[in-house]
């Protein structure tokens, strides 16, 4: 199959696309180079010994995405492409609803006009909003978000349900990550946020490397079996897995359907911080602070849906996770931006 990923040079995409190129598909990559770096698509390459298609455009330049579907028309696509940063979006909401509505639009419209109607869309658990008990089921959800960034994904899965409803020829996945850490065993791509990460497992990986001072731990005094928050940790090539099994849904079904993408396993802040220092032999130095605004307690899924409809599940555990993160910061301490290193150092995955 050819398969489009919009934000295919970005952390999630290009995990995709190395999953994608492996079992033989063509992959075309289409991604405006905002949050990623051309040296993504080479890593991709050096990978998986087959170069995908890459055209640098911002799918809001719908002319060029139109080019590129005439060009290349595919079978499917998967639509990572959007801005992603909880903060950023309360601060900038109306830049947010633009951007990541007015991408969709541009896709779906090219996407109906090349008679394309197999879509797999990145969604997020914060379409739950919080105000239901872990585990969430699909069901929980979408619920209005506490922020500009989560509201958009809530918008857009009932934007893309109205188009499945209206037209019985498309083909939808809702995919509802939960918290995807970890990298390609080869240490070859991985997670490279821009600046100061906000999540916690970068800016693990960033103190064990060296380059921030200490984790602050935002409260431990939730009423979890630690005290801090619960999250569910996913590895990313689990989740690329779980693509693959919504790519074969899409070419069985018609319509929309959503799918939790995670483990189905809290684990601590503490926990998290533990198997990143195993992994890394390297002390993590943390001091508690208070509590971040907006934070949940607890936050995992209920995954049997994806178990049972799509048969895929997440086989890593939080151990390889922190493993595969810790071989990426330590061969890349500056991400894509340490291009010169050779591209096969590092120890074994
Ligand atoms: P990322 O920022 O690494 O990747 C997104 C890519 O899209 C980047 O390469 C960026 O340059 C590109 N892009 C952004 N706007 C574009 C546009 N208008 N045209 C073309 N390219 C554009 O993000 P990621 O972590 O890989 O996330 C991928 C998707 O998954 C996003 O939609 C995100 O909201 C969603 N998601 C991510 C997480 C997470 O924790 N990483 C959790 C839940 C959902
Ligand atoms: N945390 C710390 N210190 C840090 C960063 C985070 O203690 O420096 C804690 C948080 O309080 C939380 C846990 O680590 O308990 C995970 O926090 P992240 O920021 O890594 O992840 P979130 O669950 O808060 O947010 C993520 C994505 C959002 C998405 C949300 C729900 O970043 O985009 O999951 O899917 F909306």
């Amino acid at each position: 199959m050819r398969i489009l990923i919009t934000g295919g040079a970005g952390y999630i995409g290009s995990h995709t696309a190395v999953t994608l190129l492996d079992r033989g598909d063509e992959v075309v990559i289409v991604d405006n180079l905002s949050n990623s770096s051309a040296e993504a698509i080479r890593r991709i390459t050096a990978i998986t010994g087959r170069e995908p298609l890459f055209r640098q455009l911002d799918l809001r330049d719908e002319h060029l995405l139109d080019e590129e579907f005439a060009a290349n028309r595919p079978d499917a696509v998967i639509h990572f492409a959007g801005l992603k940063a909880v903060g950023e979006s309360v601060a900038q909401p109306l830049r947010y609803y633009a951007h990541n509505l007015d991408a969709t639009f541009a896709l779906l419209r090219t996407m109906e006009a090349h008679d394309v109607r197999r879509l797999v869309f990145s969604s997020s658990a914060t379409v739950y909003g919080g105000g239901q008990v872990a585990p969430y089921t699909e069901d929980d959800g979408p619920i209005v978000s506490t922020n500009p960034y989560g509201q958009s994904k809530a918008m857009l899965e009932r934007i893309l349900s109205d188009v499945a409803e209206a037209d019985p020829r498309w083909s939808i996945a809702l995919l509802r990550y939960f918290n995807p850490i970890g990298a390609h065993p080869s240490g070859l791509i991985g997670e490279d946020p821009n600046g100061i990460p906000n999540n916690l497992a970068p800016y693990i990986t960033q103190v064990a490397v060296g380059r921030l001072d200490e984790v602050t731990v935002y409260g431990d005094d939730y009423d979890t079996a630690d005290g801090t928050g619960e999250r569910d940790y996913i590895h990313v090539d689990d989740l690329a897995a779980g693509h693959v099994a919504a790519l074969s849904w899409l070419a069985d079904n018609t319509g929309v359907r959503a799918w939790n993408l995670g483990t189905g396993v809290p684990t601590s802040v503490l926990e998290l911080i533990a198997a990143f220092e195993a992994a890394s032999g390297t002390e993590i130095p943390y001091r508690v602070g208070g509590r971040r605004a907006g934070d949940l307690a607890s936050a995992w899924a209920d995954v049997s849906r994806a178990r049972k409809e799509l048969g895929w599940e997440a086989r890593r555990t939080v151990s390889d996770m922190a493993r595969h993160s810790w071989n990426w910061q330590r061969n890349n301490p500056d991400g894509f931006a340490t291009a010169a290193r050779p591209l096969t150092d590092g120890d074994a995955p």
